[in-house]
């Protein structure tokens, strides 16, 4: 920790002590559960991200509702990672959990399709404005059938992203989130990210010079960077990023997993973006394993053009045994057409800005120099006194002792914000009430760790 986060890094570490004490005392069933998961599973975990992703250790789920989630000792939680943004339509959304009852007593899965698809596809099209879908399980298989299908329909093999922006567990995608250096990930081969380049998000100068060789497939990217906080592209960075890729032939990628709860067409909305290609997962499956891409006219047609450019036979490599299941397809219909609706994502965006204003004003009164992220129903604090324009930035800004204190402070007063690269995000299902525990509890925080308490 540096002074330039404005707080004792001695109280940052005895609050990190003394709440560790309490959370130990208070979950002693959920300690008892990871113990003996440690005998079955690595780490006493059946998915890695569920002890990684948090400073202290995870609570074991009972049942959810709404924004709220019981855990196995009964103590509740206000959800604001909002299962990292897959569980946006809230936890049981009434549509799907009908939508699910009725199609797994009819059938779940065929490798057949049903027609909501065709529902689904069409809706996903109307928001995004691109014609056609395909469907996978989740946004990492997505982004990776996306990044071929780039491939295919230019028939050039390197791609182009940006430092930190991450697409999921898929090899160029981690190089990408990795960046020059910044993180290793064990197991991938040395040549993993050797058809990739990365550059710093927001450096138009650096793009320029990337694109001009002209021998990229596409650039793939979110609209604004959130695996680091919240990473804003600057005025002109997307016109910018358009023109060049349109100039240089490269297509341009979109993954809109995280910003599609900003608005039902996401940041391409928001913003009249006019990408090639959309990536979108998580919560369009109302909390069921679903991914999809959208592309243009042009793509969709050599998505069936059964052979390559250099005009060898054969089959785009996509596709998987479950991919659009007839059940996840059913949840997403619900989803789209009963949940994610306008006044939804007014909703949600509404309760974020009050988030934002209020995390500002208790760390305005409080004097510290912290700034408030702000995307629509997500919010979130960096410990210094800029937001970062690149992942570089974040991560010269990080604090992670603050953070970690920031999170489990946060658990011991029923409030689940433990992943430390997520800000605190509304989902449809939150109301005002859940704004104000969100700030009073930050509150807290804030008056423990400065000792204004
Ligand atoms: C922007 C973005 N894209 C894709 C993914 C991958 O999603 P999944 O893990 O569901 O495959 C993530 C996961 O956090 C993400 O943040």
């Amino acid at each position: 920790m540096d002074e330039r986060a404005g707080v004792d890094p001695r109280r940052v570490d005895e609050l990190w002590r003394r709440e560790s004490e309490r959370y130990a005392r208070e979950h002693p069933r959920c300690f008892r559960l990871r113990e003996r998961a440690r005998t079955s599973m690595p780490h006493g975990v059946p998915m890695l991200w569920m002890a990684s992703y948090f400073a202290h250790p995870p609570v074991w789920i009972d049942e959810g509702r709404g924004a709220h989630f019981t855990c196995a000792d009964g103590r509740r939680f206000l959800d604001t990672n909002v299962g990292d943004k897959s569980t946006f339509c809230g936890i049981d959304p009434e549509p799907v959990v009908r939508a699910v009852q009725q199609r797994v007593a009819a059938g779940a899965q065929f490798m057949l399709p049903t027609e909501d698809a065709i529902a689904v596809a069409e809706e996903l099209a109307r928001r995004w404005r691109l014609p056609s879908w395909q469907f996978t399980l989740s946004a990492s298989q997505a982004n990776t059938e996306a990044l071929r299908l780039a491939r295919h329909a230019t028939g050039r093999y390197r791609l182009l992203s940006f430092t930190g922006n991450y697409g999921g567990h898929g090899d160029e995608m981690l190089t990408a989130f990795a960046g020059e250096g910044r993180l290793s990930y064990l197991g991938l081969a040395p040549s993993a990210g050797r058809d990739l380049d990365v550059i710093p998000f927001n450096d138009l100068d650096a793009l320029e010079r990337a694109l001009a060789g002209g021998d990229y497939a596409c650039v793939f990217t979110e609209p604004a960077l959130t695996n680091e906080g919240v990473v804003l592209p600057d005025p002109g960075f997307h016109e910018a990023l358009r023109s060049l890729t349109r100039d240089a032939g490269t297509l341009l990628v979109f993954d809109e997993t995280h910003t599609l709860i900003c608005a039902p067409g996401g940041l391409t909305e928001r913003w009249a973006l006019e990408p090639d290609m959309v990536v979108v997962g998580k919560a369009i499956g109302g909390g069921l394993p679903l991914g999809a891409y959208g592309m243009t006219a042009e793509l969709a047609a050599a998505f069936e053009r059964g052979e390559s450019l250099a005009g060898e036979p054969g089959e785009l490599a996509t596709g998987g045994t479950l991919f659009a299941n007839a059940l996840s397809m059913a949840a997403a219909r619900a989803a789209l057409e009963e949940v994610l609706t306008p006044p939804a994502y007014e909703h949600a965006a509404s309760l974020g800005a009050e988030l934002a204003d209020g995390l500002e004003a208790v760390v305005r009164e409080a004097g510290l120099p912290w700034r408030v992220q702000r995307l629509w129903p997500r919010s979130g604090i960096t410990f210094s006194d800029r937001l970062a324009r690149s992942a570089a930035e974040a991560d010269a800004d990080e604090q992670p002792e603050l953070n970690a204190a920031l999170r489990l402070h946060l658990a011991n007063r029923g409030v689940w914000e433990a992943i430390s690269t997520a800000g605190p995000a509304m989902s449809v299902a939150a109301t005002r009430d859940d704004v104000a525990a969100y700030v009073a509890a930050f509150g807290e925080f804030v008056a423990d760790v400065t000792g204004t308490d």
